[in-house]
C-alpha cells in the first residue's frame, strides 16, 4: 500500500473545536491552547473565524486572540474569512492565511452562511482577489462533501464543481469536509477518485468529522489515494454549529499515533500535544474526546 511519506497537520480545534463548545472560553485561554499547540509542533494552527459574532457567538474574541498571539517562525495561524468584512478584519490583526468556506449542498450554504452555492462564490471571489493582492494564502473549504443534514445524500460532481470554482479564484488548497462524519471509507474513496481526475492531490485535505465513528478510517483511506494534508481537532474538540449532532473533528492525538504507527513523518511532539488536549479538555470541564488522550493520561 502506497503512503505518503510525510503529512501536514492542519490544527483546526481553536476554531472547529472552540466554536461549538457550549461553555465559553475567554481570550487568555485560547491563547494558551494555541500557544501549547504551537509547543507542541503544529506548524498549521486554525486559531479564530472572523464571522458574525450574531452567528457564532464563540469566535467574537477572534481579533484579540490574534492580537495577543506571539509571532512565531514556524506556525502560521489562519482565520475563516466568510465576506470582504472579515477579510479586513483578519488583515487588520495581521493574518497571513485566510479560509473562504463554501458547501456543496444548498441547504447547508443558506443555514451557514445565508445564500445559494453560486452566491457563496460570488462573494469569495474578490476576498480571495483581496486577499492575495495584499500577500495572503487562501485556502478553501467545502462542506457536507458526502452527505448534509438537511438534504441527505450529495453528489461527488456538485463537491467537483465546488473544488474547482475555489481553486480557480486563487486557493491553494481545497479542504474536504465531511461535516457530519456519515462518511465510510468507501464513500471517502469514490468521492476521491472523482475528484482526483481533475485535481492534484496536493491541492486536497482531508476534514473528517468522527460523528459516526469513521474519521480515522476514511482519513486512512484518503492517505493511501494519495492526499497528504489532513485536518485535525485537539481533545476530539467541537462540531458545527449549523449541522445538529455532528461532533468533533478526528482527534489530533489519535491521527498522530496513527500516523506514528505507519511510519509517517509529521513533526509532533505527541506529549505535549497530550498535555493540550488535557489542558482545553479541563477548562471545558468535558472529557477528552480522544482515546489516545486518555489513554496516555
Ligand atoms: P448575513 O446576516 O447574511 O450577513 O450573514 P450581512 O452581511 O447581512 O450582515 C449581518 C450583520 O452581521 C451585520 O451587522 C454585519 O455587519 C455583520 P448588523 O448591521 O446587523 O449589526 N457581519 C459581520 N460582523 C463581523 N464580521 C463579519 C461580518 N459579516 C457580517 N465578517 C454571514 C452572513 C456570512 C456574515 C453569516 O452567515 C456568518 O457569519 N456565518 C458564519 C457561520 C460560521 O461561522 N459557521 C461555522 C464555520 S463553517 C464550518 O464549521 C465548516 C468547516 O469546519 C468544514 C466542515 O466541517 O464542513 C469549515
Ligand atoms: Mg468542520
Amino acid at each position: 500500500m502506497n503512503y505518503p511519506s510525510s503529512v501536514k497537520i492542519v490544527e483546526v480545534g481553536p476554531r472547529d473545536g472552540l466554536q461549538n463548545e457550549k461553555v465559553a472560553v475567554d481570550v487568555a485561554t485560547k491563547v494558551e491552547l494555541i500557544s501549547r499547540l504551537t509547543d507542541a509542533g503544529l506548524t498549521t494552527i486554525e486559531a479564530g473565524s472572523f464571522v458574525s459574532p450574531k452567528w457564532v457567538p464563540q469566535m467574537a474574541g477572534s481579533d484579540e486572540v490574534f492580537a495577543e498571539l506571539p509571532s512565531h517562525a514556524n506556525t502560521t495561524y489562519t482565520a475563516l474569512t466568510p465576506n470582504m468584512k472579515g477579510l479586513e478584519r483578519a488583515i487588520a490583526c495581521g493574518v497571513k492565511e485566510v479560509a473562504v468556506f463554501a458547501a456543496a449542498s444548498e441547504s447547508f450554504s443558506q443555514k451557514n452562511i445565508n445564500c445559494s452555492i453560486a452566491e457563496s462564490i460570488d462573494r469569495f471571489r474578490p476576498v480571495a482577489k483581496e486577499a492575495l493582492s495584499a500577500g495572503l494564502a487562501v485556502r478553501g473549504y467545502i462542506s457536507c462533501v458526502v452527505g448534509c443534514p438537511y438534504q441527505g445524500a450529495v453528489d461527488g460532481e456538485a463537491v467537483t464543481q465546488v473544488a474547482a470554482q475555489l481553486l480557480a479564484m486563487g486557493c491553494y488548497e481545497v479542504s474536504l469536509g465531511d461535516t457530519i462524519g456519515v462518511g465510510t471509507p468507501a464513500a471517502i474513496e469514490t468521492l476521491l477518485n472523482g475528484l482526483l481526475k481533475d485535481i492534484a492531490p496536493e491541492q486536497l485535505a482531508i476534514h473528517a468529522h468522527d460523528t459516526y465513528g469513521q474519521a480515522l478510517a476514511n482519513i486512512l483511506r484518503a492517505l493511501q489515494l494519495g492526499i497528504s494534508t489532513v485536518d485535525s481537532s485537539v481533545a476530539g474538540l467541537g462540531g458545527c454549529p449549523y449541522a445538529k449532532g455532528a461532533s468533533g473533528n478526528i482527534a489530533t492525538e489519535d491521527l498522530v499515533y496513527m500516523l506514528d504507527g505507519l511510519g509517517i513523518h509529521h513533526g509532533i511532539d505527541l506529549p505535549k500535544l497530550v498535555a493540550a488536549g488535557n489542558y482545553i479538555s479541563q477548562k471545558l470541564n468535558r472529557t477528552n474526546g480522544s482515546k489516545v488522550g486518555i489513554a496516555l493520561q
